[in-house]
């Protein structure tokens, strides 16, 4: 067997007929909405990697720093034979639990973005002989069928994606993911803390306007899907800090009155000036919440680590 696999899960006509639904169902809601997994196409994705070199967006630093530190423990408290990782990206932190988890057979990175995940598995293929790359082209917050593969299980969810999910859809989400795991197995979870609302915002709203980039590109995937017409410098990026649900609201503000067309669901949609479409959310935790959620999932945890400025956690937690 070739040591790269790379699985669809989605046909191609069933992400145009989820992203059609979405864009629908966004555009005509109030307040209007676009859900994030559109912002990852190749474009997308590389933006996305801009992101985490940037001097405000501190996330990756620090969760690179605790794997630094950590990855010994992880794999010495897990013993994975697989890994399998939820929005794997370009898997650049991945590698350092790669190398600590000695009885590693099989990684299974799991991402929407073809692209990125299809440069990740070769990369990987060719710097780590005797490891299987099972790559799946899957959306995370569907029913996921993994491929059989040798137990335990190690489960990585990094970067605080989980925050990307609003509270009801995170509760689902780590329910299914309990169902993936046997006992004994554990997930790994990168969440970012709650902190400065200064550092927060500029995390979200660089001064090199790479995250306004980033924020704008979900207009260019619906532009080219589904041919409308959403001029994105028409639109400003905006980054706001919400105290009472604790996250960071991403959204696109019209500059002016427009009316957007998008022939291939034959709508017409308004924008006053003003008007804003909310793109994503990125909630910020605290340690005890993110321990209620996993319990209320059948998951216990059993580490907590921060960063050395207590800026980003990782938690271990088990399936019981
Ligand atoms: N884990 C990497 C990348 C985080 S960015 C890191 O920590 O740097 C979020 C990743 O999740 C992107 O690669 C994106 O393509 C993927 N993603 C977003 N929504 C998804 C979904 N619903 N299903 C699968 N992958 C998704
Ligand atoms: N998971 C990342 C986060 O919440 C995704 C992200 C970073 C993001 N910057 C963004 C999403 C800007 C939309 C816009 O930190």
């Amino acid at each position: 067997m070739s040591p790269l696999r790379v699985t669809r899960t989605l046909p191609e006509d069933a992400t145009d007929a989820a992203l059609r639904a979405d864009v629908l169902n966004g555009l005509t809601a109030t307040p209007k909405t676009l859900p994030p997994k559109w912002f990852y196409d190749a474009r997308g994705s590389e933006l996305f990697e801009e992101i985490t070199e940037l001097p405000e967006y501190y996330p990756t630093r620090a969760e690179r720093e605790i794997l630094t530190a950590r990855s010994g423990e992880i794999a010495d408290a897990s013993g994975a034979r697989t890994l399998v990782e939820l929005g794997s990206g370009s898997s650049e932190k991945t590698r350092l639990l790669i190398d600590a988890l000695t009885a590693l057979e099989v990684y299974v990175p799991v991402d929407v973005s073809e692209s990125a995940l299809t440069q990740a598995g070769r990369a990987l293929v060719a710097e780590r002989p005797g490891l299987t790359v099972h790559a799946l082209i899957a959306d995370f917050t569907g029913q996921l069928a993994l491929p059989e593969t040798p137990g335990p299980r190690l489960l990585a969810f990094l970067g605080g994606t989980v925050g990307n999910l609003l509270p009801a859809e995170r509760a689902v989400f780590l329910a299914r993911i309990r169902r993936l795991l046997a006992p004994g197995d554990a997930l790994l979870l990168g969440t970012d803390l709650v902190k400065d609302e200064g550092v927060l915002v500029r995390a979200y709203d660089d001064a090199a306007g790479v995250t306004a980039e980033f924020n704008k590109n979900v207009l260019a995937v619906v532009d080219r899907e589904l041919d409308a017409d959403f001029d994105p410098d028409a639109f400003d990026h905006v980054a706001l800090w919400d105290p009472e649900q604790e996250w960071i609201e991403m959204r696109l503000r019209s500059r002016v009155a427009q009316t957007v067309k998008v022939p291939a669901l034959d709508l017409a949609v308004d924008f006053a000036a003003g008007e804003e479409l909310r793109t994503e959310v990125s909630a910020k935790f605290r340690r005890d919440g993110v321990s209620a959620e996993l319990a209320g999932a059948g998951l216990e945890l059993t580490h907590w680590w921060t960063d050395s400025e207590g800026r980003f956690a990782l938690s271990l937690s088990v399936a019981r």
